[in-house]
């Protein structure tokens, strides 16, 4: 059985990181987040996928075909010339698929669910379509799913207002389909897979949900990101725990005097970390990054090339490749800076900031 995995979309809400760097490829504790996605599908006992790609296809190419651990997992490319949409972009897809059942992934989604189990579920129904659902806490800012007793799907609700959420099951974006559903998306035209073929198919009464009670999450905000990006290096999900390490320092990392670094931690190669810098908890430093004297980092991601320097403190935020923290700055609470900014010397950054590739704060220009 095959997948088709989409990631065609622009990421805008993960803007900076993915004006330059596609969702599929931002780091989780420095690996690229298609080799979890991959290792998924795999784990589900598929043999292949097709991605469906829109949105900076090349550099999802370029990983997937220096990537030498596919071990007899098919990958295929299927790339829209101008966007399709998450129906359109499966329709796209129907070339490489064999005319069998299969699997549709949103390709931002972080999940240990079993998904034989799903499969197996689909397969004992005459359902057209099976939706995984997954409860979250605060479900407002995704599409509930309504289900009855037999898990037919009778009602969506896409992002309810407080008062109208009556359940906290959401569309976990992993879906068993039909071949036949293929016939009912329309070609070449954008098509919206949870506003125009769901519905269709749940009015029909060919729609079944399975409820998975594992670990998801999607990447598609800083916040979910970087809360991913923590669970990740918490041993939570993704990662084979039989020689997991909270301690993930490349050997050729070079740390000063006096550094305090603080379990779980990731840095990459070539990282230098001078004297006296506390690298916290939960962080992951990518390739190459440069830590000050007495700089802190905590609980953030620095994708490859970042720069803190002397004294500046990193709490909980995500840093663009290249970029540069200048001297004493304070950037937390979410902020994210885009690749190659620079953030001059006394700048004070936080509440969700978000600043563009390449901007240059002059220092002490910014203070919250
Ligand atoms: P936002 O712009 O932040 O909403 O992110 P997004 O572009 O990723 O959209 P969304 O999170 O709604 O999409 C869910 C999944 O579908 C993601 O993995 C997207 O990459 C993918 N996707 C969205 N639109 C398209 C499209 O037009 N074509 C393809 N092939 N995939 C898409």
């Amino acid at each position: 059985m095959k997948a088709v995995v989409l990631v065609g979309g622009q990421g805008t809400r993960l803007r900076p990181i993915t004006f330059d760097t596609p969702k599929a490829l931002v780091p989780l504790r420095n690996r690229p987040f298609m080799g979890y996605m991959l290792d998924f599908l795999r784990g589900g006992g598929l043999d292949g996928a097709v991605l469906s790609l829109g949105y900076l296809p090349d550099p999802i190419q370029d990983y997937l075909a220096n990537w030498h651990d596919l071990r007899g997992f098919d990958v295929d490319y299927a790339v829209e010339e101008h966007a399709l949409g998450t129906a359109g972009g499966i329709k796209n897809a129907e070339e490489y698929l064999d005319g069998d059942p299969f699997v549709v992934v949103n390709g931002d989604v972080l999940t240990g669910m079993d998904l034989a189990e799903a499969i197996r579920i689909h397969k004992a129904s005459d359902a057209l379509a099976t939706i995984t659902l997954t409860s979250v806490e605060d479900p407002t800012a995704y599409g509930l799913v309504e289900v009855d007793h037999d898990m037919v799907v009778q009602r969506f609700i896409e992002k309810p207002a407080a008062d109208e959420v009556t359940t906290n099951l959401v569309n976990a974006g992993v879906y068993v389909l039909e071949p036949e559903v293929l016939g009912m998306i329309p070609a070449g035209r954008e098509v919206s897979i949870e506003r125009e073929i769901f519905p269709e198919l749940q009015a029909r009464g060919r729609l079944m949900a399975h409820v998975s009670s594992s670990y998801w999450r999607d990447i598609g905000t800083p916040r979910s990101y970087l809360a991913a990006s923590h669970d990740v290096l918490s041993g939570a999900v993704g990662t084979d725990r039989t020689n997991f390490e909270y301690m993930d320092v490349k050997e050729d990392a070079s740390c000063g005097k006096n550094v305090k670094l603080l379990p779980p931690l990731s840095v990459a190669e070539g990282c230098e970390i001078s004297d006296l810098a506390t690298i916290g908890g939960r962080s992951a430093l990518g390739r190459n990054c440069r830590i000050g004297r007495g700089a802190v980092v905590e609980g953030s991601i620095l994708l490859d090339g970042a720069r803190v320097d002397a004294g500046a403190v990193i709490r909980g935020s995500i840093i663009g490749r290249d970029a540069r923290v200048g001297r004493g700055a304070i950037v937390r609470g979410l902020s994210v800076l885009g690749a190659g900014c620079v953030v001059g010397e006394g700048n004070v950054l936080d509440q969700g900031i978000r600043v563009n590739p390449g901007v240059v704060l002059p220092p002490r220009s910014l203070r919250f």
